[in-house]
């Protein structure tokens, strides 16, 4: 998929916010827990009848959001258990009739939107709750005879449902900037019952009346279409897509689970997420970060802390990520790339004694310095010195010959970075790179 006209916000914004929240929050060991357990319909009403998240405050959560540098959210309107965060009048299985009694989603998306973040919201293709939904391998009931004889299924029903569902979404909410699905497998195959794709969403109905509600709206890849925003999920890709135009996001969590999984204390450093954003920004993608909210609607310390830590890096770095892409320069090792116009960000994985050799950037670079401070980096341009080798041992007498002999190839820039490396998460030089 290829940015239009109006859509650029997308791409500028690089860093996003997952929200997964919902019943599975209340049995607070993983989103997919109904499944994972096999637990009935009946026997999941227990988080519907204690789903009443007290201390959850919209504006704080888009406020913190706002804060730790997000630019655009994605709200799980419903997951695959079938429970909807808004009013919606195609099921009663809704926040309406649970404890809460509130429309969550639509004071969610009112907050956000009030402090400037883009909104998406999460739709699955896949409901546990709906008898319509044709039991598959992933189904909780799918070991359930009895179950799956009472409830034969009827996916054309299902269908309108979930167009139904999805119209509402798009028409009682104002501007929806982007669509996420999920998710298809139309590939997979248990023998009794195999997976479900385009066909059975109706996808390309689906997709014709969103753009008809909603012409500007981004959508993702998981609609089975061969199109859309890619989404690759916990993996970070090794190279930028092949055809740049292409529009990608990685989606990732802190620790490995979506919804609030109290027991599973696997999280990521701060530094792992700053790593991780740099390295898809430095590749031309978005990188969305998931946070999965108690049952009482508050992030849990730690998370909070991780997402805290890493906006703090983006309120001084931010320039080097927002509106900043993949370079064409390779970087040198350790290091990662992004580019904004005249601009390239050298990001530092691993701090080196005294200096860097850039490749390719002998001749190219106007100034440089630290974001962090703003302080100037001085650096050996062997380019401009015409590769005098006198002159640039006594212009920088610090500099060991060794060095001052490989940064003599005219290609090279060679930095001349502090010992002490700067106490962030990531140290980045800011290169002007000269006109023309
Ligand atoms: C998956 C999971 C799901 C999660 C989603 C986010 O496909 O089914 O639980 O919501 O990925 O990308």
């Amino acid at each position: 998929m290829t940015v239009k006209n109006g859509r650029k916000w997308f791409s500028e914004s690089r860093y996003g916010l997952f929200i997964h929240f919902g019943l599975y929050s209340v049995a607070g060991r993983h989103e997919w827990v109904q499944t994972l357990e096999e637990i009935s319909v009946e026997g999941y009403k227990k988080y519907f009848d204690h789903f009443n998240p007290d201390l959850l405050n919209p504006k704080e959560w888009a406020q913190n959001a706002k804060d730790d540098g997000f630019k655009y959210v994605i709200i799980t309107a419903k997951h695959h258990d079938g429970f909807c965060l808004w009013d919606t009048k195609e099921t009663s299985y809704n926040v309406m009739n649970s404890p809460y009694q509130r429309d969550l989603l639509g004071e969610l998306i009112e907050e956000f939107r009030k402090v400037g973040i883009k909104i998406g919201i999460y739709y699955s293709l896949l409901d546990w709750y709906q008898p319509d939904f044709l039991v598959d391998g992933y189904h909780p009931m799918r070991n359930n005879k009895e179950y799956i004889d009472k409830n034969p299924g009827d996916m054309k029903n299902y269908r309108q449902f979930l167009t139904n569902q999805v119209k509402e979404i798009l028409t009682n909410y104002g501007t929806i900037d982007y669509l996420w699905f999920d998710f298809s497998y139309k590939s997979r195959d248990w023998g009794t019952s195999v997976g479900k794709g385009a066909a059975d969403w109706g996808s390309v109905e689906l997709e014709k009346m969103i753009y008809e509600i909603q012409p500007n709206i981004f959508i993702n890849d998981r609609l089975d279409l061969n199109r859309g925003v890619l989404t690759p999920e916990q993996f970070a890709r090794n190279n930028a897509m092949e055809n740049e135009e292409d529009v990608w996001e990685t989606v990732q969590t802190l620790n490995n689970s979506w919804g609030y999984d109290r027991d599973n204390l696997n999280f990521k450093t701060s530094e792992m997420v700053a790593k991780q954003l740099v390295d898809t920004v430095s590749k031309g993608g978005n990188f969305t970060m998931n946070i999965g909210p108690n049952a009482r609607g508050e992030w849990d310390s730690t998370s909070d802390e991780i997402l805290e830590t890493v906006g703090e890096w983006l309120r001084k770095h931010g320039d080097s990520i927002y509106g900043a892409t993949l370079s064409k320069f390779k970087a040198p090792l350790d290091c990662r790339y992004t580019q904004k116009g005249n601009k390239l960000f050298l990001h530092i994985f691993s701090w080196p004694y005294r200096t860097i050799l850039l490749p390719e950037l002998g001749g190219k670079i106007s100034f440089a310095r630290l974001l962090n401070d703003g302080s100037e980096i001085r650096f050996t341009d062997t380019k401009n010195l015409g590769g005098d080798r006198k002159a640039t041992t006594n212009l920088y007498k610090e500099i060991t010959e060794v060095h001052v002999k490989e940064a003599l190839d005219p290609s090279m820039l060679m930095l001349n970075i502090p010992v002490r490396r700067p106490n962030e998460l990531i140290p980045v030089i800011e290169l002007t790179l000269k006109e023309g």
